[in-house]
């Protein structure tokens, strides 16, 4: 049980959050396809990520970690090893979907699985494709959930065309990953644009790849060349909560360090400050394919706004964030197309709903796809649940911070993407 008490003052200061996790899979799982060792600095040492770094030290990569920096070895792009053991994806998607897509086109077999809220997540959504283009792929429930086993190829797989149903970053990066080994290039089309670092890292190693409108296709690859050294940069998804925090606390004044700002990331920014917030992008730089800058904002007043469509894949993360923001807001907020949320590490529709609701009663409605949020109303003090999710966990604890304290049944989930999310917003306690 973890109680949050409102915050006594205005939120001011400088913060440095920890490194994107989207990006710190992607450094792990590319660098151990390489034959020269790679440095990733800012890497974060979350839970999700940390599944990664084990899944890939059974398929042979050689990996040392120290606090937030690790140095992989890998073997070549055709160096990888059948695992002693089944990989355990944990909590994590990322690490799953492009693993599966990664060891689709192996020679060797590989059986996955994750804990409870992983192994309830839809998993066809990756495995037929991977199948389209020749693997074999069994899993529980006719295919569709964990425990997984991909069985050794006899031939490389086909270069296929898929249009997926889903924008899914997580599929389009499998469907790349086992891209790379195939007969002939392979082409994934995406209903909207889902983030983009796998696609900005394999350029950076090498691959050959070409982006016309919502298409990507892949080349097949004899090898990777990695740089010797990623520098990860901060994660927008955990400065969301800081973001949202400072607009709502009057008097808030805040600088976050070093922010990936990668195009495909920043709808939570295009929001808020349609709402009304202050934030201001300052010392933009690119490093390695990716743009970061220093965010500043400043508390103001919101309001409500309507929005769907192509924005969602570009802050999917960020909604219980953004639904808490719309709770502060003056009018009415509807969030459309969001029905992806409610296969995500919890039900986040039907999670937002259950607890913000005690944080302020009849606030937050949902159907199928839609988050409706009737701002400005009054708020209390609440004992919540954060249903094991760690996006809720946060979102709950920045919510109950700006207005009258909550307590949270379980915090520890939030170490899957921000282990010290706690000492920055209350202080080492
Ligand atoms: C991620 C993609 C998104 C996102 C997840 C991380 C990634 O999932 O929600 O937290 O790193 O590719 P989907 O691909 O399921 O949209």
């Amino acid at each position: 049980m973890k109680k949050i008490l409102p915050l006594p003052q205005s939120f001011r200061g400088e913060l440095q959050i920890p490194g994107d996790k989207s990006i710190s899979h992607r450094s792990v799982i590319l660098s151990s396809l390489c034959e020269t060792p790679v440095e990733v600095t800012n890497f974060l040492a979350g839970a999700d990520c940390l599944s990664t770094v084990n899944c890939m030290k059974l398929l042979g990569a050689q990996i040392e970690q120290s606090a937030e920096k690790i140095l992989v070895t890998g073997r070549g792009l055709r160096g990888l090893r059948e695992p002693a053991d089944i990989l355990d994806a944990g909590n994590s998607g990322t690490t799953l979907r492009l693993l599966l897509g990664l060891c689709a086109p192996q020679k060797f077999l590989t059986t996955f699985t994750g804990d409870s809220s992983l192994r309830g997540r839809p998993m066809a959504r990756v495995i037929k494709p991977l199948v389209e283009a020749g693997a074999s792929i069994v899993g529980r429930n006719a295919n569709r959930n964990l425990p997984i086993t991909v069985l050794p190829v006899a031939n490389s797989l086909r270069g296929i065309t898929y249009a997926m149903p889903v924008a899914s970053a997580q599929v389009k990066s499998a469907i790349l990953l086992a891209g790379l080994y195939a007969q002939s290039p392979t082409t994934v089309i995406e209903p909207a644009p889902s983030r983009d670092h796998t696609e900005r890292m394999l350029a950076a190693f090498g691959a050959r790849l070409e982006r016309s409108g919502n298409a990507i296709k892949i080349f097949p690859a004899d090898k990777l060349t990695a740089p010797e050294k990623i520098s990860v940069p901060g994660d927008i998804s955990s400065a969301a909560y800081w973001l949202v925090l400072a607009t709502i606390k009057g008097g808030s004044d805040v600088t976050i360090r070093n922010v990936g700002v990668n195009e495909t990331r920043t709808g939570i920014l295009d929001v808020l400050n349609l709402m009304g917030a202050k934030i201001e992008l300052r010392n933009v730089r690119t490093s390695g394919g990716e743009r970061s800058a220093d965010l500043h904002v400043v508390s103001s007043k919101l309001l409500g706004v309507e929005f769907g469509g192509e924005i969602i894949p570009r802050l999917i993360d960020e909604v219980p964030a953004l639904a808490v923001a719309a709770a502060f807001a003056e009018g009415t907020t509807i969030i459309r197309d969001v029905g992806e949320l409610r296969v995500k590490e919890s039900d986040r529709l039907a999670a937002i709903v259950d607890e913000f609701n005690k944080l302020s009663p009849e606030t937050f409605s949902a159907t199928d796809d839609t988050l409706i949020i009737r701002g400005g109303r009054e708020k209390f003090f609440a004992k919540c649940t954060t249903h094991a999710d760690h996006r809720m966990a946060m979102s709950l604890a920045i919510f109950g911070a700006a207005a009258e304290g909550v307590a949270l049944d379980d915090e520890a989930c939030v170490k899957i993407s921000y282990p010290n999310f706690f000492d920055t917003l209350i202080g080492d306690d």
